[in-house]
């Protein structure tokens, strides 16, 4: 039959860039190369397959745990048997030093206590409108631009997330731009954010890591950073100043409820740089992916942008349950790439999991990368597919299948602020604007901790009719 004659082939649905899973078991070589350069590229394709299973690798011991029953067992009904793992810490404590993220034991419980009126729902409420001014400001100029410009995407949210962050539990206490901590962040990223071979064989820390030394610089800058911001704000309460009722003063002036105890001037210097790091680079990835997918799927953005028209009639602590597509879109999005996208603990003893035996020592992976793909949880889970999310399809998810935030009593902190955020953002932006790629030009996910588009996300610009 001649080719015209024929009905056109269906067309394959398009794939959001992801590694393939690589189908046979690797050498330890290639998995050390794989962890250092891009850990998710190091997954098999039996990774997305099982539900849980051992192996004996050059890390040690590991159990990947990806059924959400086993998740549930390690992050909730056993999580006293499953501390943050020395690993993990290995790569995380010189930045974050004793902050909320890498803290244990009575520390972390005593900073959590301490932090918490920050993030009540009426807490955020006050926070909305900050959200949608600073949004509001970077759509302006951007749709200020000509028409067709080339905007660099990533670097947009990192400004506007950081505004946000500084602006709402910092009170405008950090000076510094964001520019400043988003090249602290990828310098951090790209040495000590890298698991180190040495590491990876376990050899004495006695022995130099050449990446370390390169982390130093950031580190140097964090101290100096904390440094200015808790002299600006002693200064303000030096000259009788009303304090407002942030991070800073609720840090500096913590005493336990229980105990009396305060936090040391390193607790609160750690949490500063924890809260600053963790506050903003994680949904700058959330947002970033949400533009290129909606770029890669016209049908889509051209739905949300229906669903977002009578925003302005609505106080903004309301989108959030306004506009359950905006937030499907989100969700679908931190579900592909989650911005954390691997969390690890040890097991202190042994213990069982179901019927899988766990030995006392073993590193669990629990990595949302894989389980939010895994060939079991979900029908078709490359694709991008917000339905998913959507109510009447969302209730049938369970819990610990879809984790970006992570799940039990190490949740994130921040969840409802990253999500009223990201809503706020996203509605407000396009709104004015419409992102696409340029031609032939695309991104891969790189693993350094988070999960960001690479090389960097440039996409091009263009004004909807003004609303
Ligand atoms: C899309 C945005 C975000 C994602 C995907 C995300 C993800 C996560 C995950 C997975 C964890 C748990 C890690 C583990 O159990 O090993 C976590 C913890 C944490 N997150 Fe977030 N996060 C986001 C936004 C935020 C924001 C906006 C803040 C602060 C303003 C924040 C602050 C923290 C802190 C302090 C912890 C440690 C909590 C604890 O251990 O008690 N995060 N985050």
């Amino acid at each position: 039959m001649p080719q015209s004659a024929m009905s056109p082939l269906p067309k394959r649905p398009y794939r959001p860039p992801a590694p393939w899973p690589v189908c046979t078991p690797q050498s330890s070589l290639q998995i050390i190369a794989a962890l250092r350069e891009n850990p998710i590229t190091s997954w098999g394709i039996w990774h997305f397959e099982r539900e849980i299973f051992s192996a004996s690798t050059i890390l040690g011991h590991l159990t990947f745990a990806s059924a959400p029953a086993a998740i549930k067992h390690v992050l909730s009904d056993n999580v006293a048997n499953y501390p943050k793992d020395p690993l993990q810490l290995k790569v995380l404590k010189p930045g974050l030093n004793d902050g909320l993220v890498t803290s244990q034991g009575d520390l972390w419980k005593r900073t959590r206590r301490t932090v918490a009126p920050l993030f009540t729902p009426r807490a955020i409420n006050d926070y909305t409108a900050a959200m949608r001014r600073r949004a509001e400001d970077m759509a302006i100029r951007l749709d200020a631009l000509p028409e067709g410009a080339r905007v660099n995407v990533f670097d947009e949210m990192t400004r506007v997330t950081f505004e946000i962050l500084a602006e709402t539990i910092f009170t405008d206490a950090i000076e510094t731009g964001p520019e400043a901590y988003g090249e602290a962040l990828t310098r951090y990223f790209g040495s000590q954010g890298r698991m180190s071979a040495l590491d990876m064989l376990r050899l004495p820390d006695w022995i130099p890591r050449p990446r370390r030394a390169q982390a130093s610089p950031t580190i140097d800058f964090f101290a100096d950073e904390v440094r200015r911001i808790v002299d600006k704000r002693n200064r303000l309460k030096a000259s009788g100043g009303k304090l407002p009722r942030d991070i800073l003063t609720l840090l500096l002036e913590a005493a336990d409820s229980e105990t009396g105890e305060t936090l040391s001037q390193e607790e609160v210097g750690a949490n500063i740089i924890t809260f600053i790091g963790a506050g903003h680079e994680t949904n700058t990835n959330a947002l970033s992916w949400t533009l290129f997918l909606l770029a890669k799927h016209p049908h889509m953005r051209e739905a949300v942008e229906a669903e977002i028209e009578p925003i302005d009639q609505w106080p903004e602590n309301e989108w959030l349950n306004r506009l359950p597509l905006t937030r499907a879109v989100i969700e679908e999005s931190l579900r592909l790439y989650p911005p954390a996208p691997i969390m690890s603990r040890t097991a202190l003893e042994a213990d069982k999991i179901g019927e899988h035996h766990v030995p006392a020592g073993s590193l669990v992976i629990i990595a949302p990368y894989v389980v939010h793909r895994h060939r079991k949880l979900w029908a078709e889970p490359d694709l991008f597919r917000p339905e998913r999310f959507l109510p009447g399809a969302r209730e049938a998810i369970n819990r610990y299948a879809f984790m970006p935030f992570g799940a039990g009593p190490r949740l994130c902190i921040g969840q409802h602020f990253a999500m009223h955020e990201a809503v706020i953002i996203l509605a407000t932006m396009l709104r004015r604007l419409r992102f696409s790629m340029a031609k032939g030009e695309s991104v891969t996910p790189l693993h350094q901790v988070t999960l960001r588009p690479m090389p960097k996300l440039e996409m091009i610009k263009s004004s909807r009719s003004p609303p």
